[in-house]
Order: structure tokens, then sequence, then C-alpha cells
């Protein structure tokens, strides 16, 4: 019935009869002449319908209205030179609608404007609400359909060139650790037990090279119960990989390739291989963070050394106390950012203590040379050692040099905020650059201050360095995150396949043998039967697709998403349930609404 979608008409259509379905874009009455614009997924193609012309369809396409579903059947022709439109594909063309065949009608007012001519900025809540027609706008079809291409992009790659086969893994499952709280679903038949939805498939992927898989990719379905932010959502989806036989390097040249292939196939853009890489331990020392932006300098300088003999207190004991004095210098920043946005109350202050900072302590460089200070920095810096910071950090005059003092955690957090918001302010991102980075060597753990223990930097699953088995608290990780323009979009590791390994690494995060053997037992028990050496990587596919749209927000690339409160406002889930329901759950609420 159908011979074409309504974007792909041409000039080489031209004399020919054809039919297509969609929705009214939008209705134009040009004098006895109607014009619409029909719209599907593939596009827009202009109709055309007058008594002259199309004397069976015209009373017809008088009553259309936006929206409106129809049937059409007519001629390819030719637009006149003066309404050629060169900004769609089909903008040559236009059809005579000999038959229109009404479908289905609107019978409500529309909650906003869908039509691809409307730009109107809708509100998010009412998006959502509406996300089926949301998802007609221009927009978002064409974020669902990039997702969509960036997919098959990936499993060509992977299955065609790099024989990797999918595996479905359970949903209904234990808990997979990942670092966040897990969603968890009461058992019907096994009364007063529970499954959790897997925060990634990590241990079924391991489980899978156990038993000779070689090569596993999934598209997978993660849950997280965590605070949400305009790049997490509690159900995203990861691109899952798992590899054996492989190292670190091969793993790593491997997804360089996979990428490199997505954006070929999906914005015909060539990256350059191999991708830069940096340590943690570097990361952290050049820009205080283990996601660095890298399309913009305003890198940190360490000053501990300087200012740890001056008689500033607030330095000396930081330094003292195992601390460090960092600097974010800021050229061009001391014309343009005041005293009153540094100190308390100001919006540099406050970024800074939301970070955790106590104050922030500066010095400028005039535009005459002179160095200003002002406070306790001023009289308890010795000329020398300002002539040394300012040497170390390269500041010029109209440089602006912002201090962090505190524990290293602290400072680098404060240093790297700083950093991103000033770089915005200043407009120092190239939207254009694709600036792809690896992180490497992580730490094994990191201290949870809250548990007072520590814990895995990554998952508890993650295989130490060769070289730091002697100590593991303090060992690196064979680790590795995959940065894009500063946001994590990949992260994976090799994996450790030995009892005794996973053992001490469970021991090293507070796990007691007991609570090992009944949380991990079959994994345990599994390495013992001929565990290959394996590795892998998971890809956030929503962030991944989110940066290749230039989005800001995953929501926009998701078709259902949920709200920062993890609500879906087109079904109004999560909801209430019938108090059978519960009792055959073997569940009783203790939440008591507020009256
Ligand atoms: P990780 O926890 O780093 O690793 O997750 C991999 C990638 O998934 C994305 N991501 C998220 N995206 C949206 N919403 C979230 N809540 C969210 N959480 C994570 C990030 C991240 O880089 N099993 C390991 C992988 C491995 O070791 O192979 C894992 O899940 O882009």
């Amino acid at each position: 019935m159908r011979t074409h979608y309504c974007g792909e008409l041409r000039k080489e259509h031209i004399g020919e009869t054809v039919t297509f379905y969609g929705w009214i874009d939008r209705r134009r009455d040009h004098g006895g002449v109607i014009f619409l614009d029909l719209r599907d997924r593939s596009g827009i193609v202009q109709i055309v319908s007058d008594p002259q012309r199309t004397p069976d369809s015209y009373e017809y396409a008088n009553t259309l209205r936006n929206e409106y579903v129809v049937k059409i059947t007519g001629r390819v022709t030719q637009r006149p030179e003066e309404s050629l439109n060169t900004r769609i594909p089909t903008g040559e063309v236009e059809i005579y609608a000999d038959k229109i065949e009404l479908l289905n009608a609107v019978r409500k007012q529309l909650p906003f404007q869908v039509s691809v001519a409307d730009t109107e900025t809708v509100r998010e809540d009412l998006r959502l609400k509406y996300r089926y027609l949301d998802l007609r706008r221009d927009r978002m079809a064409q974020n669902l359909q990039l997702r969509h291409q960036i997919v098959k992009a990936m499993r060509r790659y992977l299955e065609d060139l790099e024989g990797f086969i999918e595996v479905e893994t359970p949903i209904l499952t234990r808990s997979t650790p990942e670092g966040a709280r897990d969603y968890v679903l009461p058992s019907r038949v096994n009364p007063g037990e529970w499954y959790a939805l897997p925060q990634s498939p990590q241990l079924f992927k391991q489980l899978l090279m156990v038993s000779g898989l070689d090569r596993y990719y999934q598209i997978a379905r993660c849950f997280r119960d965590e605070d949400l932010r305009a790049d997490r959502q509690p159900e995203f989806t990861q691109l899952d990989m798992e590899m054996s036989f492989m190292s670190q390097e091969e793993i790593i040249e491997l997804n360089e390739n996979l990428v490199c292939h997505i954006y070929k196939t999906v914005k015909g853009i060539e990256l350059q291989r191999p991708f830069p890489r940096l340590t943690y331990a570097e990361g952290m020392e050049r820009y205080g963070s283990d996601k660095p932006d890298t399309r913009y300098g305003l890198e940190l300088v360490d000053v501990s050394d300087i200012v740890k003999d001056s008689s500033f207190k607030v330095f000396r004991d930081t330094v003292i106390n195992g601390g460090i004095v960092k600097i974010l210098p800021i050229p061009n920043g001391n014309d343009v950012i005041s005293n009153v946005r540094i100190k308390p109350g100001g919006d540099l202050f406050k970024e800074a203590s939301e970070a955790g900072a106590k104050g922030l302590a500066f010095i400028r460089v005039r535009d005459d040379g002179e160095i200003d200070t002002i406070g306790a920095i001023k009289d308890n810096l010795s000329e020398e050692q300002k002539q040394e910071i300012l040497r170390r950090t390269g500041a010029k005059a109209g440089h602006l040099l912002l201090f962090g003092a505190g524990e290293a955690a602290t400072v680098n957090k404060t240093l790297d905020r700083l950093r991103q918001a000033i770089a915005k302010e200043f407009n120092l991102i190239d939207p254009e650059k694709i600036n792809l980075l690896w992180i490497t060597d992580f730490p094994m753990f990191e201290w949870n201050a809250d548990e007072k223990r520590l814990e895995a930097l990554h998952h508890p699953f993650t295989a130490p360095h060769p070289d730091d088995l002697s100590d593991l608290k303090t060992a690196r990780a064979q680790a590795y995150d995959l940065i894009l323009n500063g946001v994590e979009v990949g992260g994976g590791s090799l994996r450790i396949y030995q009892r005794e390994i996973q053992q001490q690494v469970f021991e090293a995060i507070g796990l007691s043998p007991e609570e090992a053997q009944s949380k991990f037992g079959f994994l345990l028990e599994a390495f013992e039967y001929g565990t290959p050496p394996h590795g892998g990587i998971a890809y956030g596919l929503d962030r991944l697709v989110m940066l290749l749209a230039g989005e800001e927000s995953i929501r926009d690339v998701i078709a259902f998403p949920k709200t920062q409160q993890a609500r879906c406002l087109l079904t109004d889930a999560p909801s209430s349930v019938d108090a059978k329901q519960l009792k055959e759950l073997h569940v009783a609420s203790t939440y008591k609404p507020k009256s």
C-alpha cells in the first residue's frame, strides 16, 4: 500500500503516483490553495490541494488540522521556482493530492505544538507527561534515530569485525556491587527472600568467560538506586563487553577501534588513534579530577613545597598535616573576577565551599605586573615565595591565582569545580572538539570515611597491578576509564581470576570470609574450574549518545526517562500496590504518609 516514506521523495520521482501515510505537521491556506506538510519518521513533504488540480481532495483537505493521521495518494510534481525549499531534502517536489483518507483525528487540544516549524521551548515535565508527542518532535525523533545508529554501529563492529556474541543475562538476580544501592524485588514463591536488579552484568559476564564464550557483549539494562543528575538515571543502558586472553593493551586497542568505527559510521568523523592517556595520579595532579575535560588548559599547580615554610599558618599546618596547597591560575582573571565573588557570599566562594573548601586565598597580578594579595596571605608570603609561585604557575600580568589548601581530595574537588566554572564563564570550551582520553592506573581502593573502611574504587573484581601485589591496600588496579570531553563514558579492567587474590581483595574491603562465601561463593567456586584470564569494559550508552547528539542531559536521548525524583511522569510510576498483592509477597509497608 505505502510506496514511499514522506522524506524520501525527490526529483527522480516526478510524474509518479505515490501513496504514503503520516501526520499533518502544518496546514496553510493560501487563497484557495491548501498546503499540507505531511510528516512521518523520515521527514516532511509538501502536499498541495486546490479545486482545479485536485478537485476530489480539496473539500477534505480543508477540514484537516495539525496532527491528524492521514493516508494520501497523489502525483509527484516539480515545485515552481519561487517555492523551492533548500532547507528540506524533499524541497524540490510537491504532491498533488488526488485522494486523502483521514485515519484518525485529534480530539483534544494538543498540550504543546509538535510541528518541526515550532521552536518554542516546552517545559520538561509537560514533555515527559506527553512523551509520545514529544518523541514526534524533530529533536527527539532525531536523537532516537541517532541512538539506533550508534547501537547498530556497535553491533556491526563487534559482531562482524571482532567475533563478539551477544548473550542476555538475568534481570532478577542477586546484588552485583557497583557502589550504588540496589533495587530489590520480593519473591512470592520464596517467602522472605528478595531478588536484586543488576547494577551491571559484571558477575555473569565473568562467568561467561569461565564458560569459554571468549568474546561477549550485550546492550544491557542496569539499575542503580542513587542520587540522580543530568548524566545519571536509575535505569540506564550499557554497552557491556568481556573478553578472554587479552592484555590491557589489546583491550584498549580494540576499544579505540570500536569508538573510531562509531564516529566514522555515524558522524563521518575520522578520529586520531591512539587516544591520549593519563594515569589517575597525573589526572588528579594536573586537573584535580579522574575525568578531566582536556578541551581547555587551566591546569592546576602544586605549590605545597613553596608555602610549607611560609608564616601563613593555614598553608604551613596544612602541609605539615599531610595536606596540599594548589593553585588554579586564571589568565585574564584579574579584571573579570572581583574580590566579592571570591569572598564569603560570592558565587565562586559558594562553588568552592560546596566542594568542602573553607576559604579561597588568592593572588592578583595587576595589569602593570604588580602583585596584589589581601588578608592573611599579604603579610605572610615572602617576596621570594611570591616570585617562585609566579614562576611556577607561569603567571603574567592580568592573572588571578586561586588557592586551595587542605586534604588532597577536598582541594582537588574544589579546584576541579572552579576550573570547570571558569572555563564556561570565559568561553574556553570549543564545542567542536572531541577529546577522548584514557585514565589508567587507578588505585584499587579508596577510603570511605563514613563507614571507616576501604572500598573498591571500581568494583572488587578488578585485578591489582602485578607489581603491587605485596601491599594490596595501596596497589594500583589494572583498570581504565574512557573520558570524552570531561564525561566518563566507559570503564573497565582486567579481572581477578584466581580464588586466593579474590579472597584477599574481599578481605581488604572488610568482607569476612563467611560474608564473602555467602555473597560470592558461586564466583569463588567458579574460579576453581579453569577460569581464563579475562577483562572487559562497559560504556554508558546514554552518555555516549548524549555527547554525540550535543545534548546536555541523558533524559533527552532516552525514550521514556525518569525525572530527578526517579518518577515516570507518563505512567505515574512508582505507585502504590494493593494490600492483597503485598500480602502475597509477604511484605508489609512501614511507611506512614504524613497527615
Ligand atoms: P561502571 O559502574 O563504571 O562500570 O559503569 C560503566 C559506565 O556506565 C555509565 N553509568 C551510568 N550511566 C547513566 N546512569 C547511571 N546511573 C550510570 N552509572 C554508570 C558510565 C560508566 O562509565 N561492570 C563495570 C564495567 C566493567 O568493569 O566492565 C561497570 O558497570 O558511563
